[in-house]
């Protein structure tokens, strides 16, 4: 249903009662519900197939309702905050005892996040709580960045999908630990590790990559560190060159996702999804879900995806690019 006043009071009703809504952010679209209302965030937990270890995000429309979900405010999380919010940082923080166990995973922490669409905001000040919003995908799947994307997901599980058009970020929300002395990303994404150093120093990148996703016990640390997420059924493969790659070796079907155009190297491909033709890392964030979901729909053996540079946002893509993989050849 398109964004309008009437869909977003619509939407609303739906989280005050319970519900589940699909919603666009500036990241990727999201499922939303009432974060202190425990039955529904347990309806959204079933309806994602989403592992209980798996902590949610919770969503606020300012900083005056981050303070109601968080125990502390340091002011690290201020000028992270004042720098970046609203926008596409996740700020991982003590919780409030009234944010439920099962929003949490059982962490004493809580991620939170001040999204910059003004629908994502509107949604949560008409619905007057704090939205829980995960990815609108199925668990361990590509995530969703147009609202075909959400219903293609879960069809009529949903009773209100707002659709914004295509989310102008792409990759989801960076996620920071401010539970310790130094800042830790524990998920790359929508705000490089360039930008945060900016305004904090240096931070932490957590390499901490589960090598089983069923260790609980460190994958509870920030599970959008799981090794396989936000995978295509198609098997891909992550290469850093398409020099001397055995492309009919590794399926009839090949399927190509690269940055810019490959010139002649496109012709052992059925299909070919250039990300930026200009090469901008920005315009290929907003575009790599869609793409990665087109080439899944193609009926294809193998999906090849080139590595794009590994700076800016480049190191969020790749780090999606590397969960889809099933194979990596570095
Ligand atoms: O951009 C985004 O962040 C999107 C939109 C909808 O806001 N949401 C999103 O949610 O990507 P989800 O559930 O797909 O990913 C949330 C990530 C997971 O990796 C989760 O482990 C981590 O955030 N996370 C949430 N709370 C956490 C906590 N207390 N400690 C550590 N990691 C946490
Ligand atoms: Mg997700």
């Amino acid at each position: 249903m398109p964004v309008d006043a009437a869909s977003i009071a619509r939407a609303a009703d739906v989280v005050r009662q319970g519900g589940a809504v699909g919603f666009p952010t500036e990241t990727v679209y999201g499922l939303g519900v009432n974060a202190f209302d425990e039955r529904a965030v347990a309806k959204m937990f079933e309806l994602k197939g989403r592992p209980r270890f798996n902590p949610v995000i919770v969503h606020a429309s300012d900083l005056e309702q981050v303070r109601q979900i968080v125990a502390d405010f340091p002011d690290q999380a201020r000028a992270l905050a004042d720098a970046f919010w609203p926008g596409p940082l996740t700020l991982v923080l003590p919780k409030r005892p009234s944010v439920p166990d099962l929003v949490t995973a059982g962490l004493a922490t809580v991620g939170v996040r001040v999204p910059a669409h003004s629908a994502a905001r509107e949604l949560i000040e008409q619905a007057g709580t704090a939205v829980a919003a995960p990815s609108a995908n199925r668990s361990g799947r590509v995530s969703p960045t147009t609202a075909q994307h959400v219903l293609a997901e879960f069809g009529d599980d949903l009773p209100i999908i707002l659709d914004a058009g295509p989310c102008v970020g792409g990759v989801e929300s960076t996620v920071v630990s401010l539970a310790g002395s130094r800042p830790v990303v524990m998920r790359l994404g929508g705000v490089t590790v360039e930008e945060l150093g900016r305004v904090v120093g240096p931070a932490d990148v957590s390499a901490e990559v589960p090598a089983d996703p069923d260790d609980a016990e460190r994958a509870r640390a920030s599970p959008g560190m799981l090794e396989r997420h936000y995978a295509p059924r198609t098997p891909l493969h992550l290469v850093d060159k398409l020099d001397g790659l055995d492309v009919p070796a590794l399926g009839r079907r090949a399927g190509l996702l690269t940055l810019t155009d490959p010139g002649s190297q496109a012709r052992a491909f059925v299909s070919v999804e250039c990300l930026s033709a200009a090469g901008e890392l920005r315009e290929a964030a907003a575009n790599l879900f869609a793409a990665l979901r087109r080439l899944d729909d193609a009926s294809l053996d193998v999906i090849v995806a080139l590595r794009v540079p590994e700076h800016g946002l480049g190191r969020a893509i790749n780090d999606r690019l590397s969960r889809a993989s099933t194979a990596e050849q570095a």
